[in-house]
């Protein structure tokens, strides 16, 4: 297969686009964010300039631009395929604060209970529709009387078709109660995102560390597809970290990345390990069995996720092991109940089934 360089004017970033690959494609495969909104050619958000070479336009026309903007070399980047190498202009998002937060409707497409007290939602987006997010950031699902549940969105951006939410049952009568006990599939739930800066600092070359508390596994799920997507090679450890084996309710897929690729480590950690009879794994609080197996952490980065308590001892620990604060990354949740009728804001409108 014959691949081409794009090079980015501003910036002199290159990255390479396979044959019949467009150039945003090639782009968010190998880690670069340029702004984007349909895909299909009409929102124009992916415009950008060609300054050298030559692309063609092999799927959709690019139905945003104007004769004379194409003339003026005014090209769609979700449409350009590069017929060469090609030198191009495109405001190049090195930070969140340049994705846009959007809100928009989704549609329910699988509730599936994947523990106890977890359930996976798959969510559909409108036609023509793409969330652009940073693998790692979280969503809030709006609800009636102005009340919003944050969320994390637990598939990486590579997977347009749908965004995929873990979300953990509370007690209390609150949002969660409702989509585990009555919330049929089908659903159209309102939210807005993507919202955070928990993502990859892809240009790091230090060894990553990723700890999770219960459903603060959602995030990482998503940086780490993310990164085998594009082709990662620098080393990960995850350890995860839940009361009982059964909470751990997706063992087997960093189980799998570890057989598949040799960057990847992956722990798992019980805090109650009397609940599991046949338990031989790691015990104990997370935060304490990563720092027995790294005692020096000056030289890693490390992101968690998980609830406020976790974030906290672990802060402290890894500080007290050498990390820098500036090589620590988390992102932390409440699971604090929100007791009353939870009623979600509907709309009608066409979603992708
Ligand atoms: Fe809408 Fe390219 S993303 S035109």
């Amino acid at each position: 297969m014959s691949t081409h360089q794009v090079k980015l004017a501003d910036s002199g970033q290159t990255f390479s686009v396979n044959e019949d690959e467009t150039i945003l494609t090639a782009a968010l495969r190998q880690g670069v964010v340029l702004p984007y909104s349909c895909r299909n050619g009409t929102c124009g958000s992916c415009r950008g300039e060609l300054v050298e070479g030559q692309i063609g336009y092999p799927y959709n026309p690019p139905a945003a631009l104007k004769a004379q903007e194409q003339e003026d070399g005014h090209i769609l980047l979700c449409q350009a395929v590069p017929q060469g190498d090609v030198t191009i202009k495109a405001r190049e998002l090195d930070a969140v604060g340049d994705i846009p937060v959007r809100m928009l409707p989704t549609r329910v497409k699988t509730k599936e209970q994947l523990a106890s007290s977890v359930v996976r939602l798959h969510l559909s987006l409108p036609k023509g529709q793409r969330l652009q997010f940073l693998a790692g950031q979280y969503v809030d699902i709006l609800l009636q009387g102005g009340r919003r549940r944050s969320f994390s969105l637990a598939s990486a951006p590579h997977e347009e078709e749908h965004l995929e939410l873990h979300v953990r049952h509370v007690q209390g009568g609150d949002f969660t109660g409702y989509v585990f006990d009555e919330m049929p599939e089908r659903t159209i739930l309102r939210l807005e995102g993507p919202l955070g800066t928990f993502f990859v600092r892809e240009d790091s070359p230090r060894p990553m560390l990723m700890m999770g508390g219960g459903t603060g596994f959602a995030p990482l799920k998503a940086m780490v597809e993310h990164l085998i997507n594009s082709g990662n090679t620098r080393p990960i450890h995850l350890f995860w970290g839940t009361r009982t084996a059964e909470e751990l309710y997706m063992d087997n897929l960093p189980k799998q990345w570890a057989e598949q690729y040799d960057w990847f480590q992956y722990t798992a950690v019980l805090s109650e390990p009397e609940t599991s009879t046949d338990w031989n794994g790691e015990t104990g609080f997370v935060h304490e069995a990563l720092v027995r197996a790294y005692p020096e952490l000056a030289g890693f980065d490390v992101y968690m996720s998980g609830p406020p308590i976790m974030i906290n001892s672990a802060r402290d620990r890894f500080a007290e092991a050498g990390l820098p604060m500036n090589q620590l990354y988390y992102d932390s949740f409440d699971f604090t109940p929100d007791p009353g009728d939870v009623k979600i804001k509907t709309e009608k409108v066409p979603v992708v089934q």
